[in-house]
């Protein structure tokens, strides 16, 4: 069954690269990026691998713990983590689940059999502290995904976390953002006491307000 958004991350558990793993348990109450992978040995993977795990530091300021899945055995996960150091330079420093039975992957619908029988789709979940999923990209093998793009819809999901606001399109860290139409103007001026523009009385922004608190 298709995984929405607001849904319990489904529970598992799996062999992967750093032992057996129960993923609940595992995650805690941390945020977790699961995304899945086609195959071992194939090209897009191998550079999408060593990104994330050049890019491991800063999943961890975010206090988000990474982990890959690809439907091969662990051996051969193990046997190519030798050739993604190699290629692109990073050690695969997060665990890689290994799914053999495809019990992992059906359970998060990564596998699309319109696009492939057996392989999965390069399917992203963020799975909040509470372990409600809290967004999913689906992209196809041919499509390497933008690791950055998820670092920076990562920091918007945190945010509205924990404001009531949401970020405009192409947001970034730092910018300012739009308070939620729910909030009257009387409630806004209280809560964001940075203040805020009404470019029209339905968009309304205002500095980010947690960097706001600090200065
Ligand atoms: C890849 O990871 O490079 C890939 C996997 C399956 C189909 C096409 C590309």
């Amino acid at each position: 069954m298709a995984i929405r958004l607001g849904d319990e991350a489904p529970n598992f558990t799996a062999e992967t690269t750093e032992g057996s793993i129960n993923f609940h348990e595992w995650k805690g109450s941390s945020w977790a990026v699961l995304f899945s992978h086609p195959k071992d040995f194939t090209p897009v993977c191998t550079t999408e691998l060593g990104a994330v795990a050049k890019l491991k530091p800063e999943f961890e300021k975010r206090n988000v713990k990474v982990i890959g899945l690809s439907v091969d055995p662990v051996d051969s996960h193990r046997r190519w983590a030798a050739d993604i150091q190699d290629v692109t330079g990073a050690a695969l420093n997060f665990p890689l689940i290994a799914d053999p039975d495809r019990s992992v992957a059906l359970s998060y619908d990564m596998i699309h059999p319109n696009a492939s029988e057996t392989a999965t789709v390069r399917s992203v979940f963020v799975i909040g502290g509470d372990n409600k999923v809290k967004l999913s990209l689906t992209y196809p093998a041919s499509t390497g995904r933008n690791f950055q793009e998820l670092l920076r819809s990562i920091d918007s999901l945190q945010l509205t976390a924990g404001y009531s606001v949401a970020t405009p399109a192409d947001w970034k860290q730092g910018e300012d953002v739009i308070i939620v139409p729910a909030v009257s103007d009387e409630d806004a001026k209280k809560k964001f006491p940075a203040g805020f523009v009404a470019k029209k009385p339905y968009l309304r922004v205002t500095p980010q307000p947690d960097r706001a608190a600090k200065v």
